[in-house]
């Protein structure tokens, strides 16, 4: 039978993007012009999922808020409270009851991942398989879940290991059978404090069986940190179809793929794509590009940006220097930026106030 639920880990604090988690959620922080948990909405409904859990907690409301009953994307949305973020295991036993005895998608709400699901369903469905994990091979697998395989046989998963086995890290999107509970019923806290969704995957294989992992061609980031943001912003950016809907002045110049927002005035500028200016922003004697996301409601005059995401509301002005590699939350002010020099790069978190850098 078809996978058609899945459950979107969205609790956490999301503290290693502070401060730009400091007063917005992790999962609505906009890459390529469009929140995180929009992509994986998206790429939910693709694969067939009907039915979403989305595990809150920390600015659950803004979650809520946000996507509502799901339907913008063809979803039924189904909101499941983990008061504290004890783990990814914890987060995964709310929705005991949203599951019942299907099989089910889990997928952590920071994550990006070039291929499509499928090729991952597919896999977990023609193998029968109780817990279907996707693999890559990283650098440094230290930060990660990490997979020891011999040929194609999953034989110990650990989480976060200061000696890794291997450097095949766990994705962040898993495909489990009700089983998962029972070993969830297992495990025990972690050195960290976590119930950790890597242990009770341990505990199957050890006591069930029907373990596999399945190699990830393609882009992955766990958008874990600021520089994360960044990097998901150009994969996303490169792929986009866009569109120019506001008002590009005679003295204006455009190259590449770019996209303009409704009510968007662009002046005596050059954007540079890809990029995306949002609706209702104001651009005026800049330069912008590539790679740069402005968000709705943003008056940026006389600076010049590249590699940059600026939120909501913000107002940027003669930042003659420029900004590069920065991320910037909403509301924020930004006035005066020297006359020489490298362009400055920085972390903004929401209403912000810089002037006369
Ligand atoms: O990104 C891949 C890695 O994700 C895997 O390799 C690891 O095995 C897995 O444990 C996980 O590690 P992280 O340390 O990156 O997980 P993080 O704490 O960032 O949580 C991932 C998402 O799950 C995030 O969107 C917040 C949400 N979450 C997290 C916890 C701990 C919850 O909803 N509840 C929780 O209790």
């Amino acid at each position: 039978m078809p996978i058609t639920k899945a459950i979107v880990l969205c609790a956490g604090e999301g503290t290693r993007l502070r401060p730009l988690t400091s007063l917005s959620p992790k999962h609505l922080m906009p890459v390529a012009g469009k929140p995180l948990l929009d992509w994986i909405l998206v790429d939910l409904a693709a694969a067939g999922i009907k039915q979403v859990g989305l595990v809150v907690g920390h600015y659950s409301e803004a979650i809520k808020e946000y996507v509502g009953e799901g339907s913008h994307w063809g979803l039924t949305a189904t909101y499941l409270t983990q008061e504290q973020p004890q783990g990814l295991a914890h987060a995964v036993n709310t929705a005991r009851e949203f599951v019942g005895q299907e099989s089910f998608v889990v997928y952590l709400g920071d994550t990006v991942v070039e291929p499509d699901l499928t090729e991952l369903l597919d896999r977990f469905e023609q193998q029968q398989a109780n817990a279907a994990v996707w693999v890559k091979e990283v650098d440094d697998p230290r930060r990660y879940g990490v997979v020891e395989m011999q040929q194609d046989t999953v034989v110990q998963l650990v989480e976060k290991p200061a000696d890794p086995p291997s450097n095949l890290a766990i994705v962040g999107i898993y495909a489990f059978t009700p089983h998962i509970f029972q070993a969830i019923d297992h495990i025990k806290p972690s050195a960290r404090g976590e119930y950790e969704i890597t242990d009770a995957i341990q505990w199957l294989l050890d006591n069930e069986g029907g373990v596999i992992a399945h190699r990830l061609e393609g882009f992955w980031e766990d958008a874990g940190y600021p520089e994360d943001l960044l990097l998901v912003n150009r994969f996303y950016l490169d792929r986009c179809e866009l569109t120019v809907q506001g008002l590009v002045d005679e003295s204006s110049k455009i190259e590449g793929m770019v996209g303009v927002g409704s009510d968007t005035r662009i002046s005596a500028s050059t954007v540079i794509g890809p990029s995306i200016i949002g609706d209702q922003c104001v651009i005026e004697h800049c330069s912008l590009g590539p790679y740069v996301c402005v968000q709705a409601g943003c008056h940026i005059a006389h600076t010049t940006l590249s590699n940059c995401i600026v939120q909501e509301n913000c107002e940027i002005r003669d930042l003659t220097v420029g900004l590069v590699d920065s991320v910037v939350g909403r509301d924020v002010e930004i006035v005066g930026g020297g006359r020489r020099g490298e362009p400055l790069s920085m972390i903004v978190g929401d209403m912000s106030r810089i002037r006369n850098l």
